[in-house]
């Protein structure tokens, strides 16, 4: 690939990690119908070196990938300025690089759900990337916040109710869906219901909830919220493991097992 060249508004970064979100895995395997020579990649984590930011600083962003074509799988990429953050300084940049996807989509979700404190929040697939930072934000929000999980015995962090079973669930203000559980029995009336699930399709619509597909967005004051919290200690960044970028291949093997215990992340 030839390396990009910074222009106006733009900061060049050379890139240290990123991670593997599932958007990745379905691009790669031609889900979305786009040609496979494409850079894959949405986070980052690295270091400036030209354009509108001081060069070395430490910076971690998300490029909307599927919509600019900007992959984050290179040693230098090229970014909006308005798409990039300092990075959290209480965490390696490798850790650093499972933030931005992840973290984005559910800072916009719970936005979106306008879910405060005292309110009742379900999350399902609370496990997961998305679903473990959405509950440990809308915990520090005073929302009480339940989990619905895929297996017995996952550690939830700021949940009250760790749950493998949807039948029980009834009562929430509000519902973050991540895998497309539509739960819809589960809200009361009044409330609020969004999925980010895109592949499960449109959440049904049911009489009295207000419902949502999310679609996440290059958000960098959003991206800052999100560092403050890191640093604050609010959330906690788990890291499964970390591959070499040569070893693409081995990493995508591991992202593709059920239960992982945090990100794959990948390292230049
Ligand atoms: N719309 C958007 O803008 C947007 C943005 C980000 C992500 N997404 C999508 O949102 C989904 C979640 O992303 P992620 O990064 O959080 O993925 P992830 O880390 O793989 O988390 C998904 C979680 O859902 C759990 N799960 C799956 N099926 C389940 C079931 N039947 N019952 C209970 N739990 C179940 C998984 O458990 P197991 O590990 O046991 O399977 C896992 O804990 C993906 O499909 C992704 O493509 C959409």
């Amino acid at each position: 690939m030839a390396e990009p060249v910074v222009g106006a508004g733009e900061v060049l970064i050379r890139v240290v990690a990123t991670s593997i979100n599932p958007v990745d895995d379905k691009t790669r395997q031609g889900i979305f119908g786009i040609d496979a020579s494409v850079t894959l990649g949405w986070d980052l984590a690295g270091v400036v070196i030209g354009g509108e930011l001081p060069v070395g600083e430490r910076v971690i962003a998300m490029s909307h990938q599927l919509g600019t074509g900007r992959g984050t799988w290179a040693d230098v990429v090229v970014l909006p300025v308005g798409a990039v953050v300092r990075a959290p300084e209480s965490v390696s940049l490798v850790e650093a690089a499972t933030l931005p996807l992840a973290g984005l989509t559910a800072l916009q979700t719970l936005d979106w759900l306008e879910v405060g404190a005292g309110e009742r929040l379900l999350v399902a697939g609370a496990a997961g990337a998305v679903g473990g930072i959405a509950v440990q934000v809308a915990a520090a929000r005073g929302v009480r916040v339940d989990a619905l999980v895929s297996r017995e015995g996952q550690q939830v962090p700021g949940a009250e109710l760790v749950t493998t079973d949807p039948r029980a669930l009834t009562g929430y203000d509000a519902v973050f869906d991540t895998y497309g559980a539509f739960v819809l029995g589960a809200v009361v009336e009044g409330g609020r219901y969004a999925s980010i699930a895109s592949q499960a399709g449109v959440v049904p619509e049911v009489d009295g909830v207000r419902t949502a597909n999310i679609q996440v967005r290059e958000d960098g004051a959003g991206l800052g919220e999100l560092v403050r919290l890191v640093d604050d200690g609010v959330v906690g960044l788990r890291v499964d493991s970390t591959f070499a970028i040569r070893d693409v291949r081995a990493a995508h093997e591991r992202f593709g097992q059920r239960g992982l215990s945090g990100k794959v992340a990948m390292v230049f």
